[in-house]
């Protein structure tokens, strides 16, 4: 159970987020001007107005979580000092920063730059390595009990897991990159996420106890970054003030990735990435190329005002094997919409993001309210996570 020592230092880093939001919900607004001028804007593709909407405000965001970190530092170095009373701290809190500080600059240089993907996905790899490399946990898998018998208890995988940690946390920061372009869903995505996994932290430590220290160190790092999302998300919500940028992405991303690695729950954070792993499934064959991708995936919005999906034309002989294998089994179990245009030569279907699958069940709506659905999705997915990770698991564990 948590320690005197634990609640006090958790209401220390409480008062700390307090204050992040404080400072970020003040300095997003106030910085967008110098972000215009420095050509840091972008426009927002479903409004009428071709107004300036500053661009990558998740620097902010992630510079005051980084400075609340360092403030509890000074916080517990004053408290030891002054008082000798030692707030707790943790041994893997410095490769979390580590993580944190090199994606947060790496989202911020693609802002600026546009890097392109294959350099993305190296040095996010690159990135996740303080993680890997001070992984406090085993490397064993636990079989389900029905297969105990034929396979046994468990089976170290050794180097394969540190393979699989480092893809985890290249698949944190790409997830909600590829899940965007709608005001408010970066941002409320996250959200829902980041306080899916904290309840999940709180039960384990406050509810059973288990593992108390890894489930803190993931509460010490959600609270701060729950705090700096929510005021961005104040200022990205409908209609858009701001927009987070790549570098919110990638230092969300990186930021689950820590908690789930260092406070080794990987694979229960991963249940709290439903739609995002639906989203990268269905997105593949864009993704891959095999099916044509334009620049943007995003929602359109039609002459009534409300948003419809976007599509990708092409020509079907000119895919590759592959490619019409796709198209044809995307038609013949309906995942998305194909029509033939161009006299039957070209076929038109929607680009493969769950944002436009949405659309094409419910067909066009507000952008507002389009959100609002997305986030009542990661909502349900959160409750199917609790459901596996709970009642299913006492079962097969
Ligand atoms: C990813 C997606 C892309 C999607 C884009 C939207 C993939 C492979 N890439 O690209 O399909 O279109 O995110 O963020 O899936 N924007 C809006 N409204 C919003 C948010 C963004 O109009 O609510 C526009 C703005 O012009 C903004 C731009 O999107 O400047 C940002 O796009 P960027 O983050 O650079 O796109 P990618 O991450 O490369
Ligand atoms: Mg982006």
């Amino acid at each position: 159970m948590a320690s005197e020592e634990d609640l006090i230092s958790l209401a220390v880093v409480g008062a700390l987020s307090g204050v992040a939001y404080w400072s970020s919900n003040y300095y997003i607004p106030a910085l967008g001007e110098l972000f215009i001028k420095a050509h840091l804007f972008g426009r927002d593709l479903n409004k009428s107005s071709d107004a300036k909407v500053p661009e990558a405000l998740g620097v902010v965001a992630g510079m005051v979580f980084l400075v609340t970190r360092i403030l509890y530092l000074v916080v517990s170095s004053i408290s030891e000092l002054a008082f000798n009373y030692e707030l707790k701290r943790f041994s893997h809190d410095e490769s979390a920063v580590h993580a944190i500080a090199l994606m947060l600059f790496l989202g911020f240089a693609d802002d600026v730059l546009n890097l392109k993907w294959r350099h993305k996905i190296v040095l996010s790899t690159l990135a996740s390595f303080p993680l890997v490399t001070s992984f406090p946990g085993s490397t064993k898998v636990i079989f389900p009990k029905p297969v105990r018998g034929v396979l046994g208890t468990e089976f170290d995988v050794g180097i394969l897991y540190y393979i699989y940690m480092s893809m985890l946390a290249v698949f944190c920061t790409n997830a909600i990159n590829i899940l965007a372009g709608v005001n408010g869903l970066e941002a409320g995505q996250t959200i829902v996420i980041a306080a899916s996994v904290l309840a999940f932290n709180l039960v384990e430590c406050f509810v059973y106890g288990n593992a108390v220290d890894q489930h803190l160190f993931s509460i010490f790092l959600f609270l701060p970054f729950i705090a700096v999302t929510a005021a961005l998300l104040k200022h990205n919500w409908y209609p858009s003030r701001v927009f987070v940028g790549d570098t919110f992405c990638y230092f969300a991303g990186m930021t689950f990735a820590a908690a789930g690695i260092l406070g080794i729950f990987s694979k229960t954070l991963l249940l709290f990435f439903i739609p995002q792993v639906l989203n990268f499934l269905y997105s593949v064959p864009q993704l891959f190329h095999i099916i044509p991708c334009p620049r943007h995936r995003m929602p359109r919005v039609n002459a009534q005002g409300l948003l419809g999906m976007s599509f990708t034309e092409f020509n079907p002989d000119e895919l590759g094997g592959l490619g019409r294998l796709i198209v044809n089994v995307v038609r013949m179990f309906r995942l998305a919409h194909v029509e033939k245009i161009d006299d039957g030569k070209r076929l038109r279907m929607n680009n493969l993001t769950l944002i436009n699958f949405v659309l094409y069940v419910l067909g066009p709506v507000h952008e507002q309210s389009l959100t609002i659905i997305l986030l009542f999705i990661q909502l349900l997915g959160t409750c199917m996570a609790f459901a596996i990770r709970y009642p299913l698991a006492w079962m097969f564990y």
